[in-house]
């Protein structure tokens, strides 16, 4: 049996932390350890509420940097910018003309937008046909996502449907792959880390700065032992081995907080260096082959699609 094919995507949306590396990029990089596929910034994704092109750039090239040193190996994922690929937009646009307005004033995006009384841009309104077409364009049987998307994968299914309905069977309705066991990584002061609690500890900053966070985890001394160390703590050790440790250092939150650094260089030392050793230049040669491979596949596939609406004459 030919072996499935994978297709995620992801916004280059900054410097990541070590949420994103438990949450995201390790169930990631372990999928693809035995599958095939595809890994695509969505760059244009981000233009729907990005306007600063430094730093979309600068982020595109630190994302990739950081999958690379996960242990993404692109000779196993194909690595790709999206908008390297004009085939996403174009068969956005003839999705755009196949599902209706309340359709997508249905989708979450959207909706949470309005609901905050945010005024919501038309890229954010079709943001999921562009989705879509990036799921669609490559044949994808599985979309590995967080639960936030599973959405977004349904409107792809049902944008296969209502085109293959009215041209022919021509795309493959795909699957979401919801990794329900991972959970969700505490930041420093107890609640979800995300970067807009500003509460994350980086993964890839300097060793300083990885200190200053851990140093700041908010500790109270009312319970056993200071819960919040001890929850980022569990990420890298056993119960078993961190009981007794936190039972020796009661109230010692300092030398509790340096086991934790200690704990952390063993996980993410080798990874980080990894990362110092990544050049720029190796980042965009990784995306232009990417680009390159992406290309061949969607571009066959819409021939097939112009052919079947009827615009190639
Ligand atoms: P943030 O909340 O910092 O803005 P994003 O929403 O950009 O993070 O998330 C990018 C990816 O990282 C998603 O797949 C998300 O599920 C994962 N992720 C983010 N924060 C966490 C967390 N605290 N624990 C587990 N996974 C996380
Ligand atoms: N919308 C996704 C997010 O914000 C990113 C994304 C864009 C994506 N295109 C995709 C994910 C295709 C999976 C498949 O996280």
């Amino acid at each position: 049996m030919a072996q499935k094919r994978l297709f995620t995507g992801l916004q280059p949306s900054g410097k990541l932390h070590i949420g994103n590396y438990f949450g995201a990029l390790k169930p990631t990089v372990e999928l693809f350890g035995d599958h095939d596929g595809l890994i695509m910034i969505a760059d244009y994704h981000a233009l729907t509420s990005l306007r600063r092109p430094e730093q979309l750039r600068a982020n595109t090239v630190d994302v990739v940097g950081d999958y690379l040193a996960a242990g993404i190996d692109p000779s196993k994922a194909i690595i790709f910018k999206q908008s390297d690929v004009q085939e996403h937009t174009e068969l956005a646009w003839i999705f755009d003309c196949l599902v209706s307005v309340p359709f997508l004033m249905q989708a979450h995006a959207y909706k949470d937008k309005v609901a905050k009384g945010i005024e919501a841009n038309a890229g954010l309104f079709t943001y999921p046909m562009l989705m879509a077409a990036d799921i669609l364009l490559y044949d994808t049987d599985v979309v590995p996502v967080g639960e936030d998307q599973r959405q977004h994968v349904e409107y792809a299914r049902e944008a296969a449907a209502k085109f293959n309905l009215a041209f022919g069977p021509t795309f493959k309705e795909p699957a979401e792959l919801i990794q329900k066991e991972i959970a969700v990584v505490p930041g420093t002061d107890g609640k979800k880390m995300s970067k807009s609690y500003g509460n994350t500890i980086p993964l890839f900053a300097p060793t300083a700065d990885i200190t200053a966070a851990i140093v700041n985890i908010v500790t109270d001394s009312t319970g056993e032992r200071p819960e919040n160390v001890y929850a980022i703590h569990k990420l890298f050790k056993s119960d078993a081995d961190l009981e007794p440790l936190y039972a020796a250092n009661k109230n010692n939150y300092k030398a509790l907080k340096e086991a934790l650094i200690a704990d952390m260089e063993v996980c993410f030392g080798p990874m980080r260096q990894r990362r110092a050793s990544i050049t720029e230049d190796q980042i965009k040669q990784v995306l232009a082959d990417g680009a390159q491979k992406a290309r061949a596949l969607a571009s066959a596939k819409m021939a097939d699609v112009r052919k079947k609406i009827g615009v190639s004459l």
